[in-house]
């Protein structure tokens, strides 16, 4: 058992019409009824399309729905966008914010980030605070300074271990079936906690930091268990039901 309970969270990216979002919320559903719970807290963020129909399919159920981004403002002339009042509409209970994939194919800076953070926050969403070095990054040896500059730059004044979690995602270990060692895994989330510190004092101690990239039903065990690991932000292997609830049973 872990002092901080794990979170299992899904993000399917841009993938699934209807029919398959709401098969694998049903699946996750049917899973948690036909097996108990496991030991984390399960939360699934599909596309903005699918919110609606997978947080009405989940009602009832130990798992969260989240958004995987929001604009900083509440309303207004934002063409496309969704804000983080409108996803708590639809029953979400979380947002992620600042993955490097929005960084990268819609320029989001930290402060962008943040701002979408304080947002969440304003809506009652708990923000999944995402950040991680390139590759180029790591083999410049920078990955301590980089990932501890998005910390600083990406959290908003004030969050709490309640209202944030923080994803380390190496952006070269998204999508691409590798991983960084379980040393350089522990290495930057002990970091993390470490500035988490400086931020919030001891409620850092509560703060859950969530490992992400390639994470899978092989790896999903030794990442979990980590000291500083409190979980895992997946892509790929939560569009699976078998793989995401075998990541789920991965916790101890
Ligand atoms: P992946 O994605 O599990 O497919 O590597 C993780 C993420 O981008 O959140």
């Amino acid at each position: 058992m872990k002092s901080r309970r794990p979170l299992i969270a899904g993000n399917w990216k841009m993938n699934g019409l209807r029919q398959d979002g709401l098969a694998l919320a049903r699946g996750v559903a049917a899973k948690l009824a036909n097996e108990g719970a496991p030991s984390c807290d399960l939360l699934v963020c599909p596309p903005a399309t699918l919110i609606s129909d997978v947080s009405g399919a989940l009602a009832g159920t130990a798992v969260a729905v989240g958004g995987q981004d929001c604009h900083a403002a509440p309303s207004g002339a934002h063409t496309g966008d969704v804000s983080a009042p409108m996803l708590a509409d639809l029953g979400c209970g979380y947002v992620i914010v600042g993955h490097s994939e929005r960084r990268t194919d819609h320029g989001e800076t930290d402060e962008a980030v943040r701002a979408k953070a304080v947002a969440a926050h304003k809506a009652g969403l708990i923000a999944i605070v995402c950040i991680g070095e390139t590759e180029a990054e790591r083999d410049q040896g920078r990955t301590i300074e980089v990932v501890a500059g998005q910390f600083h730059g990406s959290l908003p004044e004030g969050a709490t271990a309640v209202d944030t979690v923080i994803a380390y995602e190496p952006v070269w270990a998204i999508g691409t079936g590798r991983t960084p060692t379980v040393a350089d895994v522990a290495e930057v989330h002990a970091m993390i906690r470490r500035e988490a510190r400086t931020r919030m004092g001891d409620e850092a101690g509560k703060l859950r930091i969530l490992y992400g990239g390639s994470m899978k039903p092989s790896n999903a065990r030794e990442l979990i268990a980590i000291d500083d690991v409190d979980g895992g932000l997946i892509g790929g292997a939560s569009l699976k039901v078998e793989d995401f609830w075998a990541i789920a049973q991965s916790c101890p």
